[in-house]
């Protein structure tokens, strides 16, 4: 009862001061107004790259990302890496090639390896696997304009560790208030200053956290620009169809109408 009281009056504390507004205190993901939110939002090109270096440098010890073909990194509306900087990335990775019977190092047409370490899941589409928001949040147009929260679930998970630890059944856990359970097989991945950027972005935990998550997100949807964009000009195309449906059908009923206002 007393540790609960003292949780939350830190919680408290964190939240007046402001310094942990995204984070999670409390275990409750909060919004998070990423750029590529709301109906006209669109990735920011410096956060995905600084995420896939997170990722790079960090999380592939033991993820993998295995949907995702590494040419992608070129993509414009993704992180949009220049040629030779995708070709060299890929050497970066070795994969196993069934027609030399060997591994030899990836090219930008090979896919990102699966997982190192047996029990980290696959990343590629953990950001559309994981909902943030419940209730209100989830429902209707907030879901519209701050998205279903999974890559606000995924920055808060990497904030959300106590420092706690216990031993089970072999394995170490590691307190954490935004897993389901509290207790996740996955030691803190993150403290900040992990990674370097080369230009001196930020990187403390709350900005690598969201710079990972945001990069997560496009390998879950790497098409969203697109699928937005289309999106805005069938809603402009089915305006303008209605405004011309509704003139023709005035226009169609005029001598009916005009005929009985005769009468
Ligand atoms: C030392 C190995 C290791 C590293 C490094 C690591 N993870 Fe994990 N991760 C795991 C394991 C193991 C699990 C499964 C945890 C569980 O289900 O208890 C996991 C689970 C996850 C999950 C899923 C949580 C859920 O809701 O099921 C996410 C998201 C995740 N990791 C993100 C990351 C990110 C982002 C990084 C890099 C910043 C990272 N991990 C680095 C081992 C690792």
């Amino acid at each position: 009862m007393f540790k609960k009281l003292a949780a939350s009056a830190v919680a408290a504390v964190m939240l007046t001061t402001g310094a942990f507004a995204a984070g999670a205190p409390g275990g409750k993901v909060e919004n998070i107004d990423f750029s590529f939110d709301g109906p006209f939002g669109s990735y920011d090109q410096n956060q995905l790259q600084r995420g896939l270096q997170i990722y790079t440098e960090i999380c592939a010890a033991c993820h993998g990302l295995q949907y995702v073909p590494i040419r992608t990194l070129g993509d414009e509306g993704g992180p949009a890496l220049p040629e030779d900087q995708v070709r060299a990335y890929a050497e970066f990775y070795e994969v196993f090639d069934p027609e030399l019977d060997d591994f030899r190092p990836a090219t930008e047409n090979d896919h990102f390896p699966g997982s190192n370490l047996e029990n980290a899941p696959d990343l590629t589409m953990m950001a559309k696997a994981r909902a943030g928001f419940h209730g209100p949040y989830g429902l209707g147009i907030n879901q519209l304009l701050k998205g279903m929260g999974g890559p606000e679930y995924i920055a808060a998970l990497l904030q959300g560790y106590t420092g706690e630890e216990k031993e089970e059944a072999g394995s170490v856990l590691y307190e954490n208030t935004i897993f389901p359970g509290g207790w996740i097989s996955m030691a803190p991945p993150l403290y900040g200053e992990d990674v370097e950027f080369a230009d001196g972005h930020a990187n403390d935990l709350h900005h690598l956290s969201e710079d990972v998550s945001a990069f997560l997100m496009w390998t879950a949807e790497p098409k969203l620009m697109a699928r937005k964009q289309a999106g805005f000009v069938g809603v402009v195309f089915l305006t303008i169809l209605s405004v011309l449906l509704y003139l023709t059908n005035k226009r169609l009923w005029a001598p009916v109408k005009a005929r009985y206002k005769k009468k």
